[in-house]
C-alpha cells in the first residue's frame, strides 16, 4: 500500500491523501500515552504526513501526545490544530477573538513542543464576533512566523466566502482550507460548501469520514450495541434501536452489501467514497487502536469506481444528511450557545 500525496489547495504544500486525526488521543478516547505515540508513528511510517488535533481534545492532551510523538520528526509533518472551543470556566477562555487567539496559539505551540504551526484553524464560526478581527490576529501570527496558513472549520458557505472577501477588502491573510463534516451518511456539504471551497481553490480535510464508526460496520440491524467509545459518550447518536437512527441503520445494510459486491470492506467503501470527491484533498480518519488504523491504511489509494459511486447515490441521494447530529453546523438564529459555553467540548 502507497500513500499517494495531493497538493494542499493552492499552497504549493503537499500532503497525503488520508491525513491523522489525533481526537481520540488522550482522555476522551484512549487514554494511553504510549498508544497514542506508537499509532501516530506507525501512521508517519506509513507515509501519512498531515496530523491534525486541536486545543480542546481532551483539554490539551491531545496536542501534548501529538507534542511528545514528533520529537525528531516536526519537520516531516504539516501540523495542523485548532482553537475555537472552551478552555477553562473564565468568561473569556474561549472563542474568536484577538485576547483568545493570542492566548490559546501560546498554549498549544507550548503543548505541542514547536516554535510553528503550519495550519491553524478556527473550529468554529462565532456568531457574535466580527470576522475580520478574528482574521486580523491571525494574519498577525503569521506575520510572526508562530502559524503558517489559515483554515477554517464546519464554515457554513456564507461564511467561507465571507472569509475570502474580508481578506482581500482588509489587506488580511486568505484562509486556504475548510474541514467540514462529510462522509456517505452526512452529504450536505456537496450542495454548497464544497463548490465554493474548490470555487477558491481552498484544500478540504473532511472530518468523521466513517460517521463516527457508523460506516466501520459495526453497528447492524438485529446485532447487540458493540463496545464504542463514541456510544458511551454520545449514546444518542449510536443506539442501533432509536427511531432517529433507524435512516442510518437501514442505509448501512445497502452499503455493507454494496462493499461486499465491490469486493471492498466497509471502511474502504467510506475512505474511498469521501476520497473521490473532486473537492477533497484528504479526509482525517480518527483510529482510536493501532488496528483501528491498519484497517483504514488500506483506503488511501483506491478512489472509487463511478459504478460504485453510482450505487452509493441510490442509497444515500447527494446533498442528503442524514441525521442532523452528523451535520456538526447549528445555522445561525439556532445557534446552540450552551454547547458551545460548555467547558471540553
Ligand atoms: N473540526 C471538527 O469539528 C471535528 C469534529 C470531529 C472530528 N474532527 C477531526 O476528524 C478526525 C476524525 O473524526 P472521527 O474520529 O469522528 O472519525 P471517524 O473515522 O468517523 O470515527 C472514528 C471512530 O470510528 C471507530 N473506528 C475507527 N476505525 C475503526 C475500525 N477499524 N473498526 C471499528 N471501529 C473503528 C472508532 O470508534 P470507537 O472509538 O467507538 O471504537 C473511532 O473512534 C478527528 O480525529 C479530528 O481530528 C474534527
Amino acid at each position: 500500500m502507497t500513500i499517494p500525496y495531493r497538493p494542499f489547495g493552492r499552497t504549493g504544500v503537499q500532503v497525503s491523501a488520508l491525513a491523522l486525526g489525533a481526537m481520540n488521543f488522550g482522555a476522551r478516547g484512549n487514554p494511553s500515552h504510549e498508544d497514542g505515540v506508537r499509532i501516530i508513528h506507525r501512521a508517519l511510517d506509513a507515509g501519512i504526513n498531515i496530523i491534525d488535533t486541536a486545543d480542546v481534545y481532551s483539554q490539551g492532551e491531545s496536542e501534548e501526545i501529538v507534542g511528545e510523538a514528533l520529537a525528531g520528526r516536526r519537520d516531516d509533518v504539516f501540523l495542523a490544530t485548532k482553537f475555537h472551543g472552551r478552555m477553562g470556566e473564565d468568561v473569556n477562555r474561549f472563542g474568536n477573538s484577538r485576547r483568545w487567539i493570542f492566548r490559546a496559539v501560546e498554549d498549544s505551540l507550548r503543548r505541542l513542543r514547536t516554535d510553528h504551526i503550519d495550519l491553524y484553524q478556527v473550529h468554529r464560526p462565532e456568531e457574535d464576533t466580527d470576522l475580520d478581527e478574528t482574521l486580523g490576529a491571525l494574519s498577525d501570527l503569521v506575520r510572526q512566523g508562530k502559524v503558517r496558513y489559515l483554515g477554517t472549520s464546519t464554515f457554513p458557505p456564507s461564511r467561507i466566502v465571507e472569509g475570502q472577501w474580508t481578506a482581500e477588502k482588509r489587506g488580511r491573510e486568505r484562509v486556504v482550507s475548510e474541514q467540514p463534516p462529510y462522509s456517505i451518511l452526512a452529504r450536505g456539504v456537496e450542495a454548497e460548501a464544497l463548490p465554493v471551497a474548490q470555487r477558491y481553490g481552498l484544500a478540504v480535510i473532511p472530518w468523521s469520514p466513517l460517521a463516527g464508526g457508523w460506516l466501520t460496520g459495526r453497528y447492524r440491524a438485529g446485532r447487540p450495541q458493540p463496545e464504542s467509545s463514541r456510544a458511551a459518550r454520545q449514546p444518542g447518536r449510536f443506539d442501533v434501536d432509536s427511531t432517529e437512527n433507524a435512516a442510518k441503520l437501514e442505509a448501512v445494510e445497502a452499503l455493507a452489501v454494496l462493499a461486499e459486491q465491490a469486493g471492498i470492506t466497509l471502511i474502504e467503501l467510506a475512505l474511498g467514497f469521501v476520497l473521490s470527491h473532486p473537492a477533497v484533498t484528504a479526509p482525517i480518519i480518527g483510529p482510536r487502536t493501532l488496528s483501528q488504523l491498519e484497517e483504514q491504511l488500506g483506503a488511501a489509494d483506491s478512489p472509487l469506481p463511478s459504478d460504485v459511486l453510482d450505487e452509493i447515490d441510490k442509497i444515500v441521494p447527494p446533498g442528503t444528511t442524514l441525521s442532523a447530529r452528523d451535520a456538526g453546523y447549528v445555522p445561525p438564529g439556532l445557534h446552540d450557545t450552551t454547547a458551545r459555553r460548555r467547558v471540553g467540548r
